[in-house]
């Protein structure tokens, strides 16, 4: 794929790491009168811990989604993270711009597709901001912005970015979970919840002495009444799941938690979260035991509901 037949630049770019540098923006952006958003560049690993290799079931039934609907043409992966569509969408050779502000999880995406022995000789990866791509109008056939909108003070922006660039009858296509059988949820988690949300109530508590609150931004974005004012029409498709899983607050939570690695932690001095860290690690294991950290969640799958919005 030839960057110059995708971009409008008025500068060479710079390819560091196989990555198209698109973008002299910053990583995060925090404070200011402008548009803010939360990058992932200080999060990298931590993001999905040691399941960062991992092509998850989930990811694999959506590529199957979006690789129908893309057929020939150009999936663009806006904000695509350590790569958990666009690595399996690559399997089924689909073209695909894979953008996203952080270079470190853009680094992490090309080692799962490498531990998965998948070639990214269709992908053009470029350290992209989702508010102002770079890309030509009308370039693309099918779009997503997964788990990225909330993170964004300006997300109508990131639609209207979105929009611009696809083709006439091209697809943005939105990954959400839906409980399925999960409603009826038969496993008994009340230890697990009730020391998630006490870690991170407590958490917070410590923090706000000092006046550090989290810092959220478009959570309660209404994505769906947005689309359909800029979309004409749209498809829901759901693929239905179920099966047991179990995660332990060793292999997720925690060390998650632990390593700042959730957007609305972006604003604590490292400093200060160790200190917090530290002092609830040894609350914690005063109150629930030593090995607290081995409780796990048992759930079931949620089911994948696929809502695509033509333009
Ligand atoms: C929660 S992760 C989602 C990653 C992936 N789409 C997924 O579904 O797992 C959010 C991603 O958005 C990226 N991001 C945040 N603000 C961005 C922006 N303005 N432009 C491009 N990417 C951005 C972060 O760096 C991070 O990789």
């Amino acid at each position: 794929m030839n960057i110059s037949t995708y971009c409008n630049l008025d500068f060479t770019p710079k390819k560091i790491d196989n990555i198209w540098q698109l973008t002299n923006s910053p990583d995060i952006v925090t404070d200011g009168s402008g548009d803010k958003y939360i990058g992932y560049e200080h999060i990298g690993e931590s993001y999905s811990g040691n399941r960062r290799y991992i092509i998850e079931e989930s990811g694999r039934l959506t590529a199957k989604e979006i690789a129908e609907l893309t057929g020939n043409g150009v999936f663009l992966d806006l904000a695509c993270g350590d790569g958990c569509l666009t690595v399996p969408c690559a399997a089924l050779g689909t073209k695909i711009i894979a953008g996203d502000i952080s270079n470190s999880m853009l680094k992490i995406l090309q080692e799962k597709a490498k531990n998965n022995d998948i070639s990214l000789e269709n992908v053009m990866l470029c350290r992209m901001n989702a508010l102002d791509t770079s890309l030509k109008n009308e370039c693309i056939d099918t779009a997503a912005a997964n788990s990225v909108l909330h993170l964004i003070s300006n997300p109508e922006k990131v639609v209207g970015e979105i929009y611009r660039v696809l083709k006439t009858g091209g697809s943005f296509i939105c990954v959400d979970d839906a409980p399925g059988k999960n409603n009826e949820n038969q496993f008994d988690n009340s230890l697990y919840n009730e020391i998630v949300s006490r870690f991170y109530s407590e958490y917070w508590t410590e923090l706000n002495k000092f006046g550090i609150t989290p810092q959220k931004y478009s959570w309660k974005f209404d994505r769906h009444a947005y689309c359909i004012k800029i979309f004409g029409s749209f498809e829901i498709k759901k693929i239905t799941r179920g099966n047991v899983y179990k995660v332990s607050l060793k292999d997720g939570f925690i060390p998650r938690f632990v390593s700042r690695g959730f957007s609305d932690q972006v604003n604590v001095p490292q400093d200060m979260h160790q200190k917090t860290i530290d002092i609830l690690l040894d609350r914690f294991a005063g109150i629930y035991g030593e090995n607290f950290a081995d409780i796990a969640y048992t759930g079931i799958e949620d089911d994948i509901l696929i809502t695509v919005y033509k333009k």
